[in-house]
């Protein structure tokens, strides 16, 4: 069978909504092999949400739409689904769908595409390309999408940072935190976001690590998505009291993220646990590299 394992990914860096990602050591798996006809499904992992095991499965209908868009007829399909990322908590696991879908029908059907004609076909299904980047080229990744085109840069990250996940025990909805949004922003507030998101991207590749508190504030989506977090800000005092560098909402949440240094990692990790310990919710914490390969076809030794 052909195996392709796919990070989970944190969106919206900080200023950088719907543009600049990061993907994290944390995989879904995916098995596939032709079969005469139909579609056979089964799930190595239970998660709360149930995943549909039937034609309407996002990673089907991704292989779908990839047959159709190279003109050619769909086969029928086994396919194995071995979820790690926890669903609808902002880590991306809908692009991990997308993702494994695209690049398990590209290796199905002889390998038509390459990996960047992949990336854009998975960032017009999702409508944005900060979910899909990082999954399919690993660490941090800038991208810009339009009707035709999407742009993108990965960057290098320093590997003496931990992404620490909190992810509570309640999902958020992609479209319903999308809804709260505002259709126009003031003058102020786009130019708040434009030089953070310049002060974000000049301040990786400069070294400058101690901008990065600044370069991660956002007007953008955090102050609209922070009534359906509970005690967000809260929790974003508390991590940076612990010793985070910067707090962001991970894509449109659940998830909270702060970016912490090797240094102040252990402390974090204690004083952050006895934290979550008396708050309700059920916040679970993980330290998590970031994934420097993106979504990869596995040989099986
Ligand atoms: N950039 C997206 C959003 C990520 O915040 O809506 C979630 O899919």
């Amino acid at each position: 069978m052909i195996q392709v394992r796919v990070p989970a990914t944190s969106a919206n860096m900080g200023p950088g909504f719907d543009s600049i990602g990061v993907a994290l050591q944390l995989y879904n798996r995916l098995w596939v092999e032709e079969i005469p006809s139909g579609v056979q499904i089964e799930l190595r992992k239970k998660q709360a949400i149930e995943i549909p095991t039937d034609e309407t499965n996002l990673i089907y209908q991704t292989m779908c739409r990839f047959y159709e868009t190279i003109g050619r007829p769909m086969p029928g399909v086994h396919m194995i689904q071995e979820d790690d990322i926890p669903m609808v908590r902002g880590l991306g696991s809908s692009a991990a769908c997308i993702v494994g879908g695209l690049l398990a029908a590209n290796e199905l059907a002889g390998r038509p595409c390459s990996k960047e004609e992949l990336a854009v076909m998975a960032a017009q299904m999702e409508g944005h390309p900060d979910n899909s980047n990082p999954a399919f080229f690993g660490s941090m990744v800038v991208g810009a999408l339009d009707e035709k085109n999407m742009k993108h840069v990965r960057l290098e990250l320093p590997d003496d940072l931990f992404f620490a996940i909190m992810v509570p025990n309640f999902p958020v909805s992609t479209e319903m935190a999308r809804g709260v949004l505002p259709s126009a922003y003031s003058r102020g507030d786009v130019v708040f976001n434009v030089s953070r998101a310049a002060l974000l991207v000049a301040s990786l590749m400069a070294g400058k690590y101690e901008n990065l508190e600044m370069a991660m504030e956002d007007r953008i989506h955090q102050p609209y998505r922070k009534e359906l977090i509970p005690h967000m800000e809260e929790i974003f005092a508390k991590a940076k009291e612990s010793g985070a560098t910067a707090c962001y909402l991970s894509g449109a949440g659940s998830t909270l993220m702060a970016m912490v240094t090797k240094d102040k990692a252990d402390t974090f990790r204690e004083q952050m646990s006895a934290y979550f310990a008396a708050l309700p919710d059920g916040w679970q914490l993980m330290l998590l590299q970031a994934d420097m390969e993106g979504a990869a076809v596995v040989t099986e030794a």
